[in-house]
């Protein structure tokens, strides 16, 4: 049916550029099927709803989309608990669908990321239930961790802490205990054994024949066990994760493998390998450090975790994100800061959830949009490529009387109708319900109303969105850190190719003074990106002084990105709101001065104490 629609319709085909590198300069947008639109009101999202709202995520200007699990599972964790690899949970529609959308994607020049959750499966997995029943020690009952006691492996830490007590779950089927990093209905599939990487690599084909572009592997760190170890980044899971990719590579063009590997950032960057293992990583530790900075009003999280992040390969990217489906994960920070976190933001005793915090983006910066936009501004900056989470776009709420993780997890918000927009059913049928808290209704907050409005948060968003595609040093570019005396701004020059972008965040509420020090720049005209505005050109003093107003006009506001550029005229950008070349040639031998001024800003509420903030 959907393809008779794509058939009758004329629309511009977009070509996907044949570069292995997209995804450095990707934006990844990540949704679940279920919850962004309801094509047969049934009360949960599904692919031809997700196809009927392409065209928004066109418009969005995003180019690559994350789908969370869409297999036939139990959903008993989201869909993370997969029964069946290859096929399409009904409630979310058809194998047919998923090809069908994917290749709309495709044309509107979006690729898809989807999921290869390989550590475990869900308990009624067709595998596990032969592996129980299957002779111990055989290839079929190896495809589990099996064991008779459950004092193996001891040194493994337990992830879910507030849902689980061992890693290990008796089976009164197989008789033995089996090993489980996660829920015990997820049971973890056996690395050691080659028939479950063969079956892995059998299935991940079939979705990279049908057109994926990349695939997140979920819990990568956790697939091997090794007594005496933690059992986290063990070397026989980096050599699987080499053979995997090799075996991409062998058969597949421009594919990418992100890994979900949340730790340490040494750890972190191993999963690069040698630029043989896995393209992309998300850079965990950087995330609660953003919020940290703007919390505190100082520069250092931030700084000191990019001076701990070693370099990565040069076809190696981060994966940098503010807020996903999970909790905002704290187990890459220290015992102090997370305290720091929990009393900073989580008021509500219930917004905690093992060891982080489940909250949205907008509840968790006070719906303060000056805040909202500094976040993005550093997620769209620093390097690495940015990572959106759906609904954040347009500062949607959260729920956290909603039991686990649910509570990020309600529908996408589409118009005031009922139901937001998202589904025509009976709303007691609703997956979740839809946000109603007085300060996110889903009656003010939404697609809908935000469209209407160029100052909406969702317009700017798409000014953002823009912005970053225009200039590639963004996503590809060195980073080098300056170091202002005052610490409450961050400043960075991203460079690539001819463009130097200068990023500026004031992280305090507060106006501030900074000299930067920028005479390596000298004689460059610095051309602020939001408004094609040229500045005073950089001269010849050793530093100048930049104030900024915290003004909250318009005016204000555009400037409010940390993002200027100083770049000699001929490089300059199109002016984002002309469409014409910045400014005149009549800046091109520019006055020779110290430092040019620019303004952007941030503001932060401030938190109750801090943790012990090292003198840098
Ligand atoms: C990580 C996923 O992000 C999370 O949602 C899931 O519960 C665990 N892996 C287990 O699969």
């Amino acid at each position: 049916m959907i393809t008779s629609t794509i058939r009758r319709r004329k629309i511009e085909s977009f070509q996907l550029e044949d570069d292995p590198l997209w995804y450095k300069d990707a934006l990844i947008y990540e949704l679940h099927v279920r919850a962004f639109y309801d094509s047969d009101a049934d009360g949960g999202g599904d692919f031809r709803g997700l196809y009927e709202k392409l065209p928004y995520l066109q418009d969005l200007g995003i180019t690559a989309l994350w789908l969370l699990p869409f297999y036939p599972s139990p959903l008993r964790d989201d869909g993370y608990d997969i029964a069946d690899y290859t096929s399409v949970n009904p409630i979310f529609g058809t194998l047919p669908d998923a090809a069908t959308f994917i290749k709309e994607a495709h044309r509107r020049g979006i690729r898809v990321i989807t999921e290869l959750v390989a550590n475990h499966t869900s308990d009624q997995h067709p595998w596990f239930q032969r592996a129980r029943r299957a002779k111990p020690g055989s290839s079929l009952r190896n495809f589990y961790v099996w064991s008779e006691t459950n004092q193996r492996y001891q040194d493994a830490r337990i992830i879910f802490k507030d849902f689980e007590t061992s890693n290990w779950t008796w089976d009164h089927v197989a008789n033995a205990y089996y090993w489980h990093r996660f829920y015990s209905h997820q049971p973890d599939l056996n690395f050691d054994n080659p028939k479950v990487r063969e079956a892995l690599f059998k299935n991940l084909d079939f979705w990279l024949e049908m057109g994926v572009d990349g695939v997140r592997l979920d819990a990568v760190p956790y697939l091997v066990e090794r007594e005496g170890t933690n059992c986290e980044n063990l070397p026989e899971t980096h050599a699987f994760l080499r053979e995997l990719r090799k075996h991409i590579d062998e058969s597949f063009k421009n594919r990418m493998l992100l890994a979900e590997a949340n730790q340490w950032p040494e750890d972190a960057v191993a999963y690069f390998g040698a630029g043989d293992e896995c393209h992309m990583n998300f850079h965990f530790p950087l995330m609660p450090r953003l919020f940290m900075s703007i919390r505190m009003e100082d520069r250092f999280p931030i700084v000191d975790i990019l001076a701990q992040t070693p370099p990565i390969p040069d076809v190696a990217q981060w994966a940098l994100f503010l807020r996903n489906h999970d909790e905002l994960t704290l187990e890459m920070v220290t015992d102090e800061e997370r305290d720091y976190m929990y009393r900073a933001y989580t008021q509500d005793r219930l917004a905690r959830l093992n060891l982080g915090i489940r909250r949205r983006l907008a509840p968790l910066l006070g719906n303060d949009r000056r805040r909202i936009e500094l976040m993005n501004g550093l997620l769209f900056s620093l390097p690495g490529t940015p990572v959106l989470y759906y609904g954040d776009e347009i500062g949607m709420g959260d729920n956290i009387f909603l039991g686990d993780r649910n509570g990020v997890r309600t529908p996408m918000q589409w118009s005031a109708d009922r139901n937001a927009g998202f589904s025509r059913a009976n709303s007691q049928r609703l997956y979740l319900p839809v946000i109603t808290d007085p300060e996110y209704h889903y009656e003010t907050v939404n697609v809908e109303a935000q469209q209407g409005n160029p100052h909406s948060i969702l317009s700017w968003t798409k000014r953002l969105v823009a912005l970053r595609k225009r200039h590639r040093a963004f996503g590809r570019g060195t980073l080098e850190l300056l170091r202002p005396e005052n610490r409450k701004v961050l400043a960075y020059v991203r460079a690539y190719e001819s463009e130097q972008i200068l990023c500026i965040a004031n992280l305090s509420r507060f106006l501030q003074a900074v000299e930067l020090d920028l005479s390596k720049w000298k004689g460059l005209v610095p051309v602020e990106l939001f408004s094609g505005n040229e500045m005073p050109a950089i001269g010849d003093a050793p530093s100048s002084r930049w104030g900024h107003t915290p003004s909250t006009g318009s005016r204000c506001s555009r400037a409010r990105c940390p993002c200027c550029r100083p770049t000699a005229p001929a490089h300059r950008p199109a002016c984002p709101r002309s469409g014409s070349p910045a400014a005149g040639s009549r800046l091109s031998s520019a006055a020779r001065r110290s430092a040019w001024r620019t303004s952007c800003s941030a503001t932060s509420a401030s938190a109750g104490g801090s943790p012990a903030r090292p003198a840098g």
